[in-house]
């Protein structure tokens, strides 16, 4: 049987143990001669890289293990590239979310204007993992996981189109999780879903049980009153009270277009007011991460490096590994399981753009994904995409042409930016903000026009 060789990039990032423990949970179903993890921030990475050796020493001590931030060494010889960097780490997105609140916007990893901001640094990023790849190990998968997913996502069609890299999302997964436990089952993979949108932006409107049983009517009931806050809690990644609320909220999400079960991302456009008066301008959801997923899984690495044992050591698995994990196996293997990847829409949303990247079900198999056709969507959301879909692609446009007036019509556009005038305030503290990381904008087409 053929043994697979992964880089992690972003080997730093606070996910990494836990797709670690998922490989190696998984390796009767994904061989691995090879893990190795690349970074750019070398005393970062060496603390998880640090614990995630002892890890693999005791649980499979055959795999060959390698943590570097040399590229040729990273990527040369690999089947799969897990990425998840964050671009200007968590210290730039606790100013996408605070710059905008500053200007009473909605500010969030990657909505509204925090999200563009993050795309700008994102892209650059991503393309030059995929060049990495392509010059090393040309024939490997990349697997990305990266943020915001919709702009990088756009980015890599745009300007990578032959690249082989599939952009995906935790959240429906994990909203999925929440509504088996909803309607009594075991877990997501006991259910078939239907769904269709962009990245953070999307809805269900089909779900059913593997014998075919609709569950619609009753999420939809369990929705209309309690959110996503399943009847006996939840305690993963998405357990922290702001998710909480965030679940709590889809109930209002829901009441708007009462036919579908929607993405809990939608809140912050359809209510930017609500989730503005419920921020705090000081502490945002950047601080609670810091403190708290960032403290909790570097000290049980710290741990794990000191007693060189993983005893008593709390860090796991969740379903965020176990989906990235799946589509590795998909590939590896042909499997054609279904799974909501984010890819070109090309017809099929059929009244919809068809440059646009959507995220939609797709059947994956070796040869990449192939996307189930979703028909027409109805007036509310397509209004919507097309919205969303062209803030998108006008950030990436901005990017590419180091557009100052672009990335003013895209905070403009945004549902989260009530006028022009507000989108050049925000935009001008970002341009700041990110002197180091955007590329820089040219501001004189802009200037003269105002
Ligand atoms: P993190 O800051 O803990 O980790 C990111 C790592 O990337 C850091 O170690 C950093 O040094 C590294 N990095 C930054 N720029 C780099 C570059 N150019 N090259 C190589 N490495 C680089 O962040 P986190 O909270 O663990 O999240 C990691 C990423 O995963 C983020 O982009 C986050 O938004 C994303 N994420 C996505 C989903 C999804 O649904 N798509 C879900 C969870 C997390
Ligand atoms: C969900 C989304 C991710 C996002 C994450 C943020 O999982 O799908 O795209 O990065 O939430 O979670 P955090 O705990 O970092 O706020
Ligand atoms: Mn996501």
């Amino acid at each position: 049987m053929k043994k697979f060789s992964i880089v992690i990039a972003g080997g730093g990032s606070t996910f990494t143990p836990g797709i670690v423990l998922m490989l190696l949970d998984n390796l009767d179903q994904l061989p691995i001669r090879k893990l190795k993890f690349y970074d750019n921030d070398q005393q970062r990475q060496d603390l998880v890289a640090g614990a995630c050796e002892v890890i693999v020493r005791e649980k499979a001590p055959d795999i060959e293990f390698i943590a570097t931030t040399d590229p040729e060494e990273a990527f040369t010889d690999v089947d799969f590239v897990m990425a998840h960097i964050r671009v200007g780490k968590y210290a730039m997105r606790e100013l996408d979310e605070k710059i905008p609140l500053k200007h009473g916007v909605v500010g969030q990893e990657t909505c509204g204007p925090g999200g563009i901001a993050y795309g700008m640094r994102s892209i650059g990023g991503v393309l030059e993992l995929i060049d990495y790849m392509e010059k090393y190990s040309p024939d490997a998968w990349m697997l990305n996981y990266s943020n915001p997913a919709a702009i990088v996502a756009e980015a890599t069609r745009r300007l990578r189109a032959e690249s082989k890299v599939l952009n995906i999302c935790d959240m429906p997964i994990g909203i999925e999780d929440l509504m088996s436990k909803i309607v009594g089952l075991s877990s997501r993979k006991e259910m078939v879903a239907r769904y269709y949108g962009l990245n953070h932006f999307g809805w269900w409107t089909d779900i059913r049980d593997k014998d075919g049983n609709d569950l619609m009517p009753k999420l939809k009931e369990h929705v209309s009153k309690f959110g996503y806050v399943p009847n006996a809690g939840n305690n993963d990644q998405h357990g922290d009270a702001s998710w909480s609320d965030t679940f709590a909220k889809a109930r209002d999400v829901y009441a708007v277009d009462p036919t579908t079960l929607p993405n809990t991302y939608l809140q912050y456009y359809f209510y930017p007011d609500y989730i503005v008066d419920h921020s705090n301008p000081n502490y945002t959801r950047a601080n609670q991460v810091i403190e708290g997923r960032e403290k909790f899984v570097f000290g049980e690495c710290k741990k794990i490096i000191e007693q060189q044992s993983t005893e008593g050591n709390a860090l796991h698995i969740d379903d965020h590994a176990s989906y990235i994990v799946d589509l590795a196996r998909a590939i590896a293997y042909n499997t054609h399981e279904r799974m909501l990847l984010i890819v070109e829409n090309n017809g099929a949303i059929e009244n919809f753009d068809s440059t646009a990247m959507v995220e939609i079900p797709c059947i994956v198999g070796s040869n990449g994904p192939e996307p189930l056709s979703i028909g027409k969507i109805p007036q509310f959301q397509k209004g919507l995409m097309e919205q969303q879909v062209s803030v998108e692609k006008l950030v990436v446009e901005a990017w590419e042409q180091k557009s100052y007036q672009k990335l003013w019509q895209a905070l403009t556009l945004s549902k989260t930016v009530p006028s022009a005038k507000v989108a050049k305030e925000i935009l001008d503290d970002l341009i700041e903000a990110n002197k180091d990381y955007w590329p820089a904008l040219d501001q004189e087409e802009a200037l003269a026009t105002v």
